[in-house]
């Protein structure tokens, strides 16, 4: 891991806050979420003698928040950009409030493309330019590989946060920017209470230092990663046909956008 500023989105609690425990002293840091008494903490926390950690409360369900993060994120020069701020509902899309539902699409579809967009040019100019490496991370999910109904809403969020990651990570091949879709299984993280789910779906979970570790880890080195050992078990022939499939139609897209 060499990259030298990291905007994390959702640092105020679960797995964006123990990527940030978890970022090594060297990475400067831009911390957001809505929660600024928890973000300052947090900042408080990791700043060490020479270390820049910023913070900034921004609802990404909003034009306004986004905007924020972005223009923070490009006069501290980011070279890392987290997509990891996401949330949930439990229950059925009929008796979903229809606000619940865009502000997930909001968080969890909007934030992640308006953040990558405006902030990949400046981003991949930078590292060319320094002869390093950008990287871009977009939190996804187990979900993602079959539909859940009473989360339909969120599984489909983050089915596009995967097919986004992976197109993206094809589009940038042979550029300096890594990009990961991390897809964890269930994790020990507040996002349950907070999507009013009954009870826990799976018996087993991960802590969030444990899902946090692993996808920085991975950076650089895979375009997915799955977090749940077991979900991994059985999605492996699946991520491979994955794979060849992706770098298929990459092949061909590429040809044709060559040809423009
Ligand atoms: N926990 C799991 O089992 C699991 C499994 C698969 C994928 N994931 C994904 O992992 C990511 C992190 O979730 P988590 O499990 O760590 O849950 P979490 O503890 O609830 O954290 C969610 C984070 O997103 C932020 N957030 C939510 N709504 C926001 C908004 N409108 N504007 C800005 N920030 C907002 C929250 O900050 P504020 O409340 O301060 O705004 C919080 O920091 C999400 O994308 C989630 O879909 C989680």
């Amino acid at each position: 891991m060499h990259y030298r500023c990291a905007l994390i989105t959702g640092a105020t609690s679960g797995i964006g806050k123990a990527m940030a425990e978890a970022m090594p002293v060297e990475t400067d840091l831009l911390l957001t979420g809505r929660d600024g008494e928890r973000l300052a903490a947090l900042a408080d926390a990791l700043a060490t003698d020479g270390r820049r950690v910023e913070i900034l409360v921004a609802d990404l369900a909003t034009a306004e928040g986004r905007a924020g993060v972005i223009a923070r994120a490009e006069a501290m020069e980011i070279d890392f950009l987290i997509n990891n701020a996401g949330l949930g509902r439990f229950g059925s899309v009929a008796e979903t409030p229809l606000a619940t539902e865009l502000a997930m699409v909001a968080v969890n579809v909007t934030a992640p493309v308006e953040l990558t967009r405006t902030l990949l040019p400046g981003m991949t100019t930078r590292a060319r330019q320094s002869k390093s490496r950008a990287g871009i991370m977009i939190v996804s999910s187990v979900v993602a590989f079959q539909a859940v109904p009473y989360m339909t809403t969120y599984a489909a969020s983050k089915v596009f946060d995967l097919f986004y990651a992976e197109g993206l990570a094809a589009e940038l091949k042979g550029e300096p920017v890594d990009v990961l879709a991390v897809c964890p299984g269930g994790t020990r993280t507040e996002f349950f209470d907070r999507a009013a789910m009954p009870d826990r779906p799976v018996p087993y979970m991960l802590s969030a230092e444990a899902v946090a570790r692993q996808a920085l880890a991975a950076m650089g080195k895979r375009t997915v990663l799955v977090t749940d050992p077991i979900r991994k078990v059985t999605l492996v022939p699946g991520l491979i046909r994955r794979r060849i499939l992706r770098s298929l139609v990459a092949r061909v897209m590429r040809r044709l956008a060559r040809g423009k």
